[in-house]
């Protein structure tokens, strides 16, 4: 029962800094442009803009004022938009779940469940929904971990005895962005991402990418809050959502911005000229409520990249946060090392100095400035970084159990001679 994209509009809402349900903010219309080509507009409500001490959704492209905003980049999605929506693994859940392939934009932001990151929600009715007020427990990850292995084999889900609530739940999937199988739990009074490893993995995953996270608080990252838990003999990566907080009344939300919205960057592997740290920092120190703490705090996330060869540090895997109304940069996530083939020459994802994408310590240091930092600082944070994850990477993996095994493959991840290669830079 394949079926064309059904919706190209909905109605945008917010949670709004302090409060804990959604108000309307405005709307969103995807059309095409003369040439067919998607061409997104959303105006605020009059309503919104009227009342008291409304927030932008995105204070750089989205300013609240009473306008229509235009985009043609992101398939016609606005960055903020397209942040709020699910990516790879959220998507094949909804996919697998209606038996629908050729689902448009709008309906993935219509199909896919209220845990989305940051503060909007979407829908077909001027009034918003209440608040979701339940969520996947601690004890239901087994079935989640089972229901995610279904999806990847491409099984077809075995159905549920529970009620339709319990089933939804269940099969949901989640709005949360990324490519790995994960889903949102509550536990301790928080809500955590809970991401399963998968039978494909080269290692552990869970372990490997939380003893990313310490090791990054060891350089000196604020990184997300992370634990791993064992169901049955597979472990799952608990990261701690930096983007809600536990009230008597319900989850309050952060806005949220990813750093591929702040480049006004596309996806689309032909229109990555702005992928970028130099061009992101000047962004950073543009939106920022706090410059001088944000920008230094991105140059050492920049080296720790490229200490621990995560070539995965994609604009997606950076972000800035709004709890309130000032925007910080969030907390690190996402943090994974690889092991390419060469020793010599490694790329990050994002330009990170005059010499391009070049995970070496001169280039990191070209671009310092702009980061907030004189050279001599920069060049120490660089020294002190490596020695921090040349002399612990090993110990801190073995404390949080990732086995000996898993340290001899993702050593060569630490050990990459091309970060001090002076001749080839
Ligand atoms: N701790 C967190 N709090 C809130 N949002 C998060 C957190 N960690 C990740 N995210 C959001 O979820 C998305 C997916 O998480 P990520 O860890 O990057 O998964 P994947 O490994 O599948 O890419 C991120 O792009 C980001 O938008
Ligand atoms: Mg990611």
């Amino acid at each position: 029962m394949n079926s064309k994209p059904t919706e190209n509009e909905c109605f945008v809402y917010i949670t709004l800094p302090g409060q804990t349900e959604f108000v309307t903010a405005g709307k969103f219309v995807l059309a095409k442009d003369r040439r067919g080509n998607p061409a997104g507009k959303f105006v605020y409500g009059r309503s919104y803009l009227e009342s008291d001490n409304p927030v932008a959704i995105d204070p750089l492209e989205l300013k609240l004022a009473n306008k229509t905003y235009d985009t043609n980049i992101l398939k016609g999605v606005f960055g903020a938009l397209r942040d709020s929506s699910p990516d790879y693994w959220g998507r094949r859940v909804i996919e697998k779940r209606s038996g629908l392939t050729e689902l448009g934009e709008v309906d993935y932001l219509l199909h896919s469940p209220d845990d989305r990151a940051g503060a909007l929600g979407f829908g077909r009715n001027a009034k918003p929904p209440a608040a979701r007020r339940k969520f996947n427990q601690t004890m239901e990850l087994q079935r989640l971990q089972e229901h995610a292995d279904a999806i990847i084999a491409d099984e077809n889900i075995p159905d549920e005895p529970n009620t339709e609530q319990a089933q939804d739940l269940m099969f949901g999937g989640t709005s949360m962005g990324g490519a790995r199988p994960k889903a949102v739990i509550e536990d301790d009074d928080a809500l955590w991402i809970a991401k399963f490893n998968c039978a494909s993995d080269k290692w552990n995953d869970a372990r490997v990418e939380h003893a990313m996270l310490m090791l990054a608080g060891d350089c000196g990252i604020h990184a997300a809050d992370s634990k791993v838990i064992t169901i049955g003999d597979r472990d799952v990566l608990m990261v701690k959502r930096f983007d809600r907080e536990h009230t008597e009344a319900g989850y309050r939300r952060g806005r949220m911005l990813s750093a591929m919205t702040l480049l006004r960057a596309d996806d689309d592997p032909q229109r990555r000229d702005n992928w970028s740290y130099i061009s992101l920092v000047e962004e950073l120190r543009r939106i920022s409520s706090q410059p001088k703490k944000d920008a230094p705090e991105l140059f050492r996330r920049m080296v720790f990249n490229a200490l621990i060869s995560n070539i995965d540090d994609h604009p997606r895997n950076h972000a800035v946060v709004a709890m309130d109304t000032d925007w910080k940069l969030s907390p690190a996530y996402d943090l994974t090392p690889s092991t390419p083939i060469s020793a010599e020459h490694r790329d990050l994802a994002l330009v990170c100095g005059d010499m391009n994408r070049f995970a070496n310590a001169v280039n990191l240091l070209t671009q310092c400035e702009r980061f907030y930092l004189s050279p001599d600082d920069a060049r120490n944070i660089i020294d002190q970084m490596e020695a921090t994850v040349r002399d612990n990477w090993h110990a801190v993996a073995r404390r949080e159990e990732v086995t000996e095994k898993d340290c001899d493959k993702i050593g060569t991840a630490f050990n990459y001679p091309g970060f001090r290669l002076e001749a080839a830079a």
